[in-house]
């Protein structure tokens, strides 16, 4: 069995612990515990993280900790600001305060749900993440970015705020559909193409059993990946710069998910889809075909569902707000070579509208 990866995000409010490994949840629920001096802990969950793996928190129990379960819905439904609402008045009823922690245990929505309900509590209290997903332990539990959506859009209400210690135990996720394993690959692919050929390479060679859920297989997955995004937010931890190129895939992918109310696609297929799209625009600027299908090999190996049908004018509308409202000009990442990063280019109008209908046509 590989050894545990133990990894650390410096930021300005610290440091960030992160176990990595099959089996590291009693360590690091242990870890947990011993930080934890007194007040209470609020386990943010869903009802089948807590079917299946609940048992893990026994540990917490064993050392005097009741990690109060608050439960959140399944999926993106669990990012809604009313919920979060709601958790923060049962935190204060039953005794919520500053010295209280709130633990993430699930994917990486209870995750950013969890971040931000931790992050406004009483101006910001202490938090702890357990992620369940192949998604949340390799990308969404690692930088301190928590958000919830509004119907307008997704991610828009949010906050920075870093967990204390985050616990990436491939053990929890022998239970995940392949549908999710796969999910969370598509986003490892993300930051492989650009920032890491050989993970890309890892990722192809052992496909059967990252898929069956293997936890000695996945463990160095998630590793890596990890490694990756603790180098990129390391040097740009508020997203002005290189850590922007982590939104490759995501333009067109969060306005899909958008147009498509959150049903139908998983996060990463969303971003898989926009990655392809990307990947199109970026081909047309000059990057070499052999990357271009590389990747898309790839994505393709791992397998997509179809593309629920789409309406082009939904999703160019979807995506110049997004623009507006958040991004202040900022383009769309277009990988530049295999390993070599991306730019931020603003793609014009009509050609996005002509590219956009040639691509959905392409995946009908
Ligand atoms: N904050 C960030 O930096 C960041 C980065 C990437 C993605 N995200 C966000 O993460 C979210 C997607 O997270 P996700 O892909 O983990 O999906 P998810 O959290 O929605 O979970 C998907 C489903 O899997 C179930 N599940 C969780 N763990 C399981 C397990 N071990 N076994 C069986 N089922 C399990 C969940 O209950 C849920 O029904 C999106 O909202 C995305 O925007 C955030
Ligand atoms: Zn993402």
């Amino acid at each position: 069995m590989a050894a545990p990866v133990r990894l650390e995000l410096r930021h300005a409010s610290g440091v960030t612990p992160i176990l990595i490994g099959r089996g590291v949840a009693d360590e690091g629920l242990a870890e947990l515990a011993g930080r934890l001096a007194g007040g209470r802990l609020f386990t943010i969950s869903t009802a089948r993280v807590m079917a299946l793996h609940g048992e893990v928190l026994e540990l917490l129990r064993a050392r005097g900790i009741e990690p109060e379960c608050l439960v959140a819905p399944e999926g993106e439904e669990a990012k809604r600001l009313d919920l979060a609402g709601e958790l923060w008045s049962s935190m204060l009823r039953s005794g919520g305060k500053r010295d209280s922690a709130v633990l993430a245990f699930g994917g990486g929505s209870v995750g950013d749900l969890s971040g931000f309900v931790a992050g406004a509590f009483l101006r910001g209290i202490r938090w702890f993440q357990l992620p369940t997903t192949l998604l949340a332990q390799a990308d969404a539990a690692i930088g301190g970015k928590s958000a919830v959506d509004l119907p307008e859009a997704k991610n828009s209400v949010g906050l920075f705020h870093h967990p204390e210690l985050v616990i990436c135990d491939a053990a929890l996720l022998a239970t995940l559909p392949p549908r999710e394993l796969r999910s969370g690959l598509f986003e490892i692919v993300k930051v492989a193409a650009l920032f890491d050929p050989p993970l890309l390479d890892a990722i192809g060679a052992q496909l059967e059993p990252l898929l069956a859920g293997d936890a000695e297989a996945l463990a160095p997955i998630v590793a890596e990946a990890v490694r990756l995004k603790v180098e990129i937010v390391v040097e740009d931890p508020e997203d002005r710069g290189r850590r922007a190129l982590l939104n490759f895939g995501h333009t067109l992918g969060h306005a899909i998910e958008s147009a498509l109310d959150y049903q139908g696609l998983t996060h990463g297929e969303a971003v898989a889809f926009g990655m392809l799209f990307a990947l199109r625009l970026a081909r047309r600027r000059g990057l070499e075909a052999d990357a271009t299908e590389h990747v898309t090999a790839l994505i393709g190996r791992i397998g997509l569902p179809p593309l629920p049908p789409l309406e082009p004018e939904r999703l160019v509308e979807t995506i110049a707000r997004d623009k507006k409202a958040r991004e202040s000009g900022l383009g769309w990442i277009l990988p530049l070579g295999l390993g070599q990063g991306a730019e931020s280019i603003a793609v014009p109008a009509a050609e996005l509208d002509r590219e956009l209908r040639r691509f959905l046509q392409s995946q009908s």
